[in-house]
This record gives structure tokens, sequence and C-alpha cells, in this order.
């Protein structure tokens, strides 16, 4: 069997190859009501059509505050939720699996969106209150509204919203939850000391840090069946060599961590924490390299996924084939060619190993 196209079980739930669709904001909602649209339903259903194994939604904020633009999709409300159940229903119907990132942007919130500048929203510009570990904002160029560090108290509300919209996300169907903790929102503010100055048991040493994204781990797992899988998306590095910063080291003993709490996959991202925040080359895997370590150093039975620059067919199945991840999660190639997983199928010879739509047999060849 093709390594690309072999199942991927996790607890009870069986993925049924290694591709999945990376979250991807659309930035498509209506303005401020967090509601899936059309939008959404065509193109999380699309990639499903094209094969992808497990098609994750775009960050999906779990309060109102933790939007990056007033047009995220939301997961607040019931309302959010039952717009979110057709689109399962039918991943599903598909033979793929549906999944959802729960997040909250941080010190990162309230912009436009990037096709309207991605602008820092006052709060009479139609923005909103934000929030962080920390009350350092993030450094636009021009001036910003302020951050408000978050007190013990709204820290307890952060993780009950998080368990909150991980019920939701159950009831609308989802059959794998993902906490996103990277790309400089919340809990990946949390975690790098780049951003947090906080002196509290949620600031100082790693254990403090760390302590939020723990904390919203157990409690989503404490609401996910134990027949489906937690995926946690990090920053496995904060890319800042010269200070002090999140770095692989810290990527690997937090992922120990994670899988403690019931976490069963780590998502491995980068980046993200400040504008400077970045790699210097984003060419082919070129994350990869972290996913591979904390697959290889990590305490844990931990699963890993590796993103970034995963363009083709045959760079995919060798990341299977090789042992260097466990599921290849491709974002912009799903833009360009929603049916990346149909081709790969064709690409590898192994049509035979998948259950395309019937109505596209004739063209793929399943
Ligand atoms: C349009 C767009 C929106 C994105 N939105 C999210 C997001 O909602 N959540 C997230 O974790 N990453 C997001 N990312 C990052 C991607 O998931 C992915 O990690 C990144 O694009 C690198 O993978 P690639 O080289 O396959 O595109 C976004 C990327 C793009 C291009």
């Amino acid at each position: 069997m093709t390594a690309l196209f072999s199942p991927l079980s996790l607890r009870e739930t069986t993925i049924p190859n290694r591709v999945m669709v990376s979250p991807m904001c659309q930035y498509s909602c209506e303005a401020r009501d967090g509601v899936a649209t059309d939008w959404h339903r065509t193109h999380l259903t699309s990639r499903a059509v094209g094969g992808a194994g497990l098609v994750m939604t775009e960050a999906t904020a779990v309060e109102g505050r933790g939007r990056i633009s007033p047009e995220d999709l939301g997961i607040w409300n019931d309302a959010q939720a039952s717009a979110l159940e057709p689109i399962t229903e039918f991943v599903r119907d598909q033979g793929s699996v549906p999944g959802i990132q729960l997040a909250h942007a941080g010190r990162k919130a309230s912009t436009s969106r990037p096709w309207a500048g991605h602008e820092p929203l006052g709060i009479d510009d139609g923005g909103w209150e934000v929030v962080g570990p920390s009350g350092d904002p993030w450094p636009y160029d021009d001036a910003a509204p302020p951050t408000r560090k978050l007190s013990r108290a709204d820290i307890e509300d952060v993780v009950e919203s998080f368990r909150d919209a991980a019920e939701r996300a159950l009831a609308a169907g989802f059959a794998v939850a993902e906490v996103h903790a990277a790309h400089g929102y919340l809990l990946h503010e949390f975690c790098s000391p780049v951003t947090n100055h906080r002196e509290d048991e949620y600031g100082g040493d790693f254990d403090g840090r760390t302590r939020l994204t723990r904390e919203v781990t157990a409690a989503v797992r404490e609401v996910w069946p134990d027949d489906r899988p937690v995926f946690v998306r990090l920053s496995a590095t904060d890319w800042l060599p010269d200070r002090e910063s999140w770095t692989v080291d810290d990527s690997v003993r937090l992922a120990d961590d994670l899988a403690d709490v019931g976490a069963d996959l780590i998502d491995v991202s980068g980046g993200g924490i400040t504008p400077d925040s970045r790699p210097e080359s984003a060419g082919p895997n070129y994350q990869l390299p972290y996913a591979e370590r904390i697959r290889t150093e990590s305490d844990a039975d931990i699963a890993v996924g590796a993103v970034g620059g995963i363009t083709t067919p045959e760079q995919a199945d060798a990341i299977v084939a090789n042992d260097r991840a466990d599921l290849t999660i491709v974002g912009r190639e799903h833009l360009r060619d929603p049916y990346f997983a149909l081709h790969a199928a064709a690409a590898l010879d192994a049509t035979d190993e998948v259950e395309g739509p019937p109505q596209y047999r004739r063209a793929f060849g399943f």
C-alpha cells in the first residue's frame, strides 16, 4: 500500500489517508456574526470531495474577543455551531474526517481582514477589547489599541470558553478538535518568554508559561469523547535565536506534557510571535525537521503532523514512507488544488487505494 494512502488510526478514529487540509482563515463571515456561510461550506466540502483524509476548519474563535477580524468564523454560540453541522455531515459523507481548529487570537485580535489592509481596529472602528498575557500590544507600525493583561479570573474564563466551544463542536459533528497554540496567538503568547512577562503562576518558568495551554488542552480533552483525537498546533520555534524565546527543545518538552493531558497529535508549525519571527526561507518541507524532532525526541507516544511547503504527491508520500511524520498537512497547495489528494493518488499510481466520489470516477480512474 502507498504510504500516503494508508489509514491513520488515532484512538478509535480512522483517518482514511495521510492528507489533512491545513486550517486556513477565510475571513468570510458576515461581519461580526461568526456564522459559516456558503463560502465555508464550499471551501471545506470541496476539499473533502477532493479526497483529503481530514478537513480542518480555519481558526474558529472560542469567544468574540478571540477573533482576528470581524469576519472570522466563531463557535461561541449555538447558532454558529448549527451552521457548521451540515458541513461536517457532508464531509463525513465523502469518507473524510471533519476537524475544527479552536482558537483565540490574543493580542493579534481586532484587525481588518487582509484584503482590507489588516489594520488594527479600535473600538470606534468596529473593533473590540484586545487581551494578552501581558499589557504590551502587537508592535503595529502605527498606534494600536491597547492590550489588556488578562487577570486570573479572565484566564479561567478563557479555559471555559475553549471547553464550551469543544462541546458545541462535538454537537456540530466534528471528530477532531485542534487547539491552536501557534502563530503568536493567545496560547502561544503565554508559552513564549518574548510575550509573557507575568509573575504569577501563568508566567515565569516553562511550567508557568505553558500552564494555560496544558489547562486548555485538558479542558477540551475532558469534553471530547475518548474515541476521538485531540490535536494541538504549536509553533515549534519562535525563530528568534538572538533573544530568549520559544525553542524546539521547549516544544519537545511540551509535547510530552500535552500527551499527559490527553493530546494525540502535535501539528508542528512555526513562528508568528513577533513581526520578525519568520523562517529564513520557507522552501519545501521547511518545518518538517521540527516535526521529526518532536516525533523522535518526545518520550510520549504522540503522533506528529508536518506542515509547511508540502506541495507534491511524491514529497508528501516520502514524508510518511520514511517515518518522518504521521500526517502531512497541506495548506496553500489545497487552495490551488482542492483535489490534491485525488491528483496524488493518480500520480502515485494508487487510484485503487482511494474511494473517490463515483461522480468523478471517469476523470480519475479509481
Ligand atoms: C490563507 C491562509 C490562512 C491561514 N489561516 C490559518 C489558520 O486559521 N490557522 C492556522 O493555524 N494556520 C493558518 N495558516 C497557516 C497554514 O495553515 C499553514 O500552516 C501554512 O500556510 C504553511 O503551510 P503551506 O506551505 O502548506 O501553505 C493560514 C495560511 C494561509 C495561506
